[in-house]
């Protein structure tokens, strides 16, 4: 299905990211970990290699913008191109109400979510550009849309990712290049109630369904779609629990 493609998946080494890796590169995808931590990352890659894949662990802190533009040339020079984007990489464990955040708290939330989102992009824009096609995938979240208590700047970068994600859209799709959000829900590992919230009474699968989204979203079946946010969350965001 992706065989002969070549995706870079931000936050890779672990968690939702990881399992993305692993989805594409089961359809063929060759893959490339940019992950501030390096031996998870190598663990991550090690393991698509066993399985036959094709995988690189390149070592970037999206904050930092000469390690982006310089992760995003290795990755170049060892696999020729990049057909597909995923930033996935962000920090979400930012749990108080607002009036008791500091501002340096807010700005490094904004850093790694919103800016470090950027920075990638900007990083590989030049190249898909040149090659007329591409294919970038945001991981926001049900924050961005609806809105969390104790999470309003996660929240608020969130929905920046989201609307940055559609306004790219409308620039990209010239150069045959498109972009898309996906927003999951909670996810079983990180809440205590892991039924609270779903209409489906039950948790997202530890980002499979994000992955499986991205897959379908890098795969030539997602060709027409772009600008969208997929929200992947059981139903969370519909409305008050009363059914
Ligand atoms: N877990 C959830 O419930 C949930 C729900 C909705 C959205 N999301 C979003 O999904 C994405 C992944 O979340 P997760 O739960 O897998 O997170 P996680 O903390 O499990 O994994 C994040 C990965 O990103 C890497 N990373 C962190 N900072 C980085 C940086 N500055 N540069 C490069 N890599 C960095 C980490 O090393 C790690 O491998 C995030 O954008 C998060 O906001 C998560």
């Amino acid at each position: 299905m992706l065989k002969d493609k070549v995706a870079v998946v931000t936050g890779g080494a672990d968690g939702i990211g990881r399992k993305i890796a692993l989805e594409l590169a089961g359809v063929g995808a060759k893959i490339a970990i940019m992950d501030i931590n390096l031996d998870k990352a190598r663990q991550t890659s090690e393991e698509i290699i066993k399985a036959g894949g094709t995988a690189i662990a390149v070592k970037v802190d999206i904050t930092q913008r000469e390690e982006v533009e310089a992760g995003f040339r290795e990755v170049l020079s060892a696999l020729g191109q990049i057909d597909i984007l995923v930033n996935n990489a962000g920090f979400f464990r930012l749990s108080n109400e607002f009036k008791n955040l500091q501002e340096d708290e807010w700005l490094s939330m904004f850093n790694i979510n919103v800016h470090g989102t950027f920075r990638c992009c900007r990083a590989v824009l030049p190249h898909m550009e040149e090659r007329q096609s591409g294919k970038i995938i945001n991981i926001a979240s049900i924050a961005g849309v609806a809105g969390i208590a104790k999470m309003a700047i996660y929240s608020a970068s969130k929905g920046a990712v989201i609307s940055f994600s559609k306004a790219l859209a409308m620039e990209a799709g010239k150069h045959n290049i498109t972009v898309n959000c996906i927003s999951p829900g909670q996810l079983k590992s990180y809440e205590e109630d892991t039924e609270r919230g779903t209409y489906l009474k039950r948790s997202g699968d530890l980002g499979a369904e994000t992955a499986h989204m991205v897959r379908f979203l890098a795969s030539s079946d997602g060709d027409y779609i772009t600008g969208a946010n997929y929200i992947i969350d059981g139903g969370r965001v519909l409305g008050a629990r009363k059914a």
